[in-house]
């Protein structure tokens, strides 16, 4: 069915069934490949996007449910200044090894820097704790969020 889905503020065309994953959509059909697959049964968090601002698995997602909504994606992180932040804090810290996870990892780090500008040590573990590095980085990524929380938590006083 043709559909138009909102990604990164545009509005994309696909021609594909109710119940087919985002993550399909946004690799196979429109190729945008920053999004990884990973497990494919929500378990890992490799495809993990933004739906209306919040931490979402794009591999259980069904594209007929993101009427009306906004999706994103890697490929517009950088357009908001905390998933800028956190980008640069990344590279700062060299974070990623092999890189796969790290798409869901920034994408979940930044969701969560939304909702608490300023998580302590116990909170950024929780909850970055479903998103599976098997290069175990965990300890830069940790490093970068709080780096980055900074820019959120003064991102919350301008407002
Ligand atoms: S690919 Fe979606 S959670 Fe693993
Ligand atoms: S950097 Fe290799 S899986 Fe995370």
């Amino acid at each position: 069915m043709a559909r138009s889905v909102t990604i990164n503020g545009k509005p994309r065309e696909v021609d594909v069934p109710d119940d087919m994953p985002l993550l399909w959509v946004l690799r196979n059909e429109l190729h945008m490949v920053g999004t990884k697959f990973g497990c494919g049964k929500a378990l890992c968090g490799a495809c993990t996007v933004h739906i209306d601002g919040v931490a979402m698995r794009s591999c259980v997602t069904p594209v007929g449910s993101l009427e009306g909504k906004q999706v994103t994606t890697i490929e517009g992180l950088a357009d908001e200044p905390v998933g800028k932040a956190l980008q640069d804090a990344w590279l700062e810290h060299d974070v990623m090894q092999c890189g796969y996870c790290q798409a869901g990892q920034l994408m979940n780090a930044s969701a969560l820097l939304k909702r608490n500008p300023e998580p302590d040590e116990r909170q950024v573990e929780a909850a970055m704790s479903g998103n599976i590095c098997r290069c175990a980085c965990y300890g830069r990524i940790k490093q970068a969020i709080t780096v980055a929380s900074a820019v959120a938590k003064k991102e919350q006083a301008d407002v």
